[in-house]
């Protein structure tokens, strides 16, 4: 029986997780948002009102359709207001023992048939199984930054993911409107592990002083067609969470392409975490 997936819920309202929230309710999903804190929330409201706002300013939507989006959520602090979903995608920072400890809480909280999905970029999706009673009902959905505009979802499968769960979480992402690939538990996937060690690169090349910031990036988009230059893209990832991928992918891997750029660490370490910190190697309004 094809699973239909009517209530969903996003654990994490970082950038990523409002924006998964704000994929969900725009197709029409009842939504349950939660975070850590009041703070947590407030912020994943507020991204949300801004990138349904800008919506409207371009006349995707009108008034009334974003408040039907917005209505679909609900907001809450507590985990336990997840226990009526399908599924629930965890979005909680890049940390092994912090999403662990969401993944054992989830598995006490949802019903048995409750689908546990994460939008790890590079930690273990088998990993994340075994703290639940259900490795069999997990998966990765790893959504693209930003979330409402990028298409890809990669829907990552472990050795004991039950076939059909692929197959229902894979439709769902159709149902989406958004482009799926499916993929083995390797870290980064298909997509990170394809681009972060180019991302790493343009960071070692200009800490080399080998080109300015705006040419590395102009080099990118009018020599190769890419929407966004390196650096642009690691501001508008994270540096934090860049970082964060780039080593988990150089433990796994030792391949030299992943050894974080020790400018990446300077900068994180000097609060430049990029567009969310208004400054990383451009500066923001
Ligand atoms: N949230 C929601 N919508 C956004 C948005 C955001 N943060 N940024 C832009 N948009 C929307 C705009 O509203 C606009 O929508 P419409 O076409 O419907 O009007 C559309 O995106 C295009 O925006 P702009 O015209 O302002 O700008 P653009 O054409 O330069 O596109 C971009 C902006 C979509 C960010 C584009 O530059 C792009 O695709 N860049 C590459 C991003 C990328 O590579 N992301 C992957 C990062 S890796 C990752 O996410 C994986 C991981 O694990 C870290």
């Amino acid at each position: 029986m094809t699973r239909q997936f009517g209530t969903v819920g996003v654990v994490g309202l970082g950038t990523m997780g409002a924006g998964i929230a704000e994929v969900f309710a725009r197709t029409g999903l009842a939504v349950v948002a939660v975070d850590v804190d009041d703070e947590g929330v407030t912020r994943g409201r507020c991204h949300l009102e801004q990138s349904t706002g800008r919506a409207v300013a371009r006349g995707k939507l009108d008034e009334a359709g974003r408040a039907e989006l917005l209505g679909r959520i609900t907001w809450g602090t507590s985990l336990d207001a997840l226990a009526g979903c399908d599924l629930v995608v965890e979005a909680v920072p890049e940390r092994m023992e912090l999403k662990a400890r969401v993944f054992a809480e989830l598995d006490r909280v949802c019903g048995p048939d409750t689908v546990l999905a994460s939008n790890t970029s590079s930690l273990s999706i088998t990993e994340l199984g075994v703290h639940t009673g259900r490795p069999d009902k997990v998966v990765g959905m790893h959504f693209f930054n930003p979330a409402p505009v990028l298409k890809l979802v990669e829907v990552v499968k472990t050795v004991v993911t039950e076939p059909d769960v692929v197959a229902d979480v894979v439709a769902l992402v159709e149902r989406l409107g958004k482009s799926p690939v499916v993929i083995g538990d390797r870290a980064g996937f298909i997509a990170n592990a394809l681009l972060f060690g180019y991302l790493n690169h343009a960071v070692r090349m200009y800490e080399a002083r080998y080109a300015t910031r705006e040419d590395l990036d102009a080099a990118m988009r009018h020599g190769c067609g890419y929407p966004m230059g390196p650096l642009a893209l690691l501001d508008l990832i994270g540096l934090d969470t860049a970082y964060e991928i780039l080593d988990t992918m150089y433990h796994q891997s030792r391949d030299r392409l992943h050894a974080p750029a020790p400018l990446l660490k300077q900068m994180i370490t000097a609060g430049l975490l990029g567009r969310k910190s208004g400054r990383g190697f451009y500066t923001y309004d």
